[in-house]
């Protein structure tokens, strides 16, 4: 297994972090300090300490939450209250997937596994997430059609969603469903903003087809990495 795996799945660091720590010089195997993110160890016979102390494969498990509005998406945070504080029934560190904004609510990823968004959740897989929407004020079809188009953000892209309507949904004409692929942060209210409009609240309701319908507001369920898959590529509730 390569170093910077090993490392994450130690549950002490997500990926890059775990190279950072390597190149760092903190990392010794067996003994000798060692500067490469791929060095091959075996995690049977090799022994990998960080700062002088022995590293352990753990146990890797994933979350998927109803986020709270109020709640940051960090591991740890000086002024706010951290989702992964909402979970009690499990001890070791854990790492949000997939940042959702302090103000955001909806469906979210937590896991101790490094590799994760690397491997299921990388761009380059180009998942989609779907929003809800509440705009400041009501939006017409001219509109919408407009915003389908794409929109120039404040922060100076061009970007269109991959999916835009306007949701039966009261107060009317305020919800919109938006479907985006990019991982920009707060990229739903830009591009709302482009469009003329801010956002007051915001629900992310799928990630790729797993959609959020069960969960109450800061409620989470564990699934295994193959349920977690699955519910993403396939389809399935949460
Ligand atoms: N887009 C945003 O603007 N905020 C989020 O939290 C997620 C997507």
């Amino acid at each position: 297994m390569r170093l910077n795996k090993f490392i994450s799945s130690c549950g002490i660091a997500a990926r890059r972090k775990a190279e950072t720590l390597i190149l760092s010089g903190r990392i010794q195997v067996n003994g000798k300090i060692v500067l490469a993110p791929f060095y091959e160890v075996d995690p049977r016979n090799d022994i990998v300490t960080f700062d002088h102390k022995e590293l352990q494969l753990i146990e890797k498990v994933y979350y998927v939450m109803n986020k709270p509005a109020g709640y940051v998406c960090a591991s740890a945070d000086k002024f706010d209250p951290v989702v992964v504080s909402l979970i009690t029934d499990y001890e070791g560190k854990l790492y949000p997937i997939g940042r959702l904004d302090k103000d955001t609510e909806g469906l979210l990823i937590i896991t101790n596994d490094g590799t994760f968004t690397h491997n299921v959740l990388h761009p380059s897989k180009r998942i989609p997430k779907e929003y809800e929407a509440l705009l400041n004020i009501p939006i017409n079809e001219r509109q919408a059609e407009n915003w389908r188009k794409g929109v120039d953000t404040p922060d100076g892209r061009f970007v269109t969603p991959v999916r835009l309507e306007i949701m039966d949904r009261e107060p009317a004409n305020r919800w919109v469903r938006v479907v985006i692929i990019s991982g920009h942060k707060h990229e739903v209210k830009l591009m709302a903003n482009g469009a003329g409009f801010s956002v007051e609240r915001l629900i992310r309701r799928k990630i790729g087809k797993m959609t959020l319908e069960t969960l109450k507001t800061g409620e989470y369920a564990r699934l295994s990495i193959s349920e977690l898959s699955t519910k993403i590529f396939n389809g399935g509730i949460v």
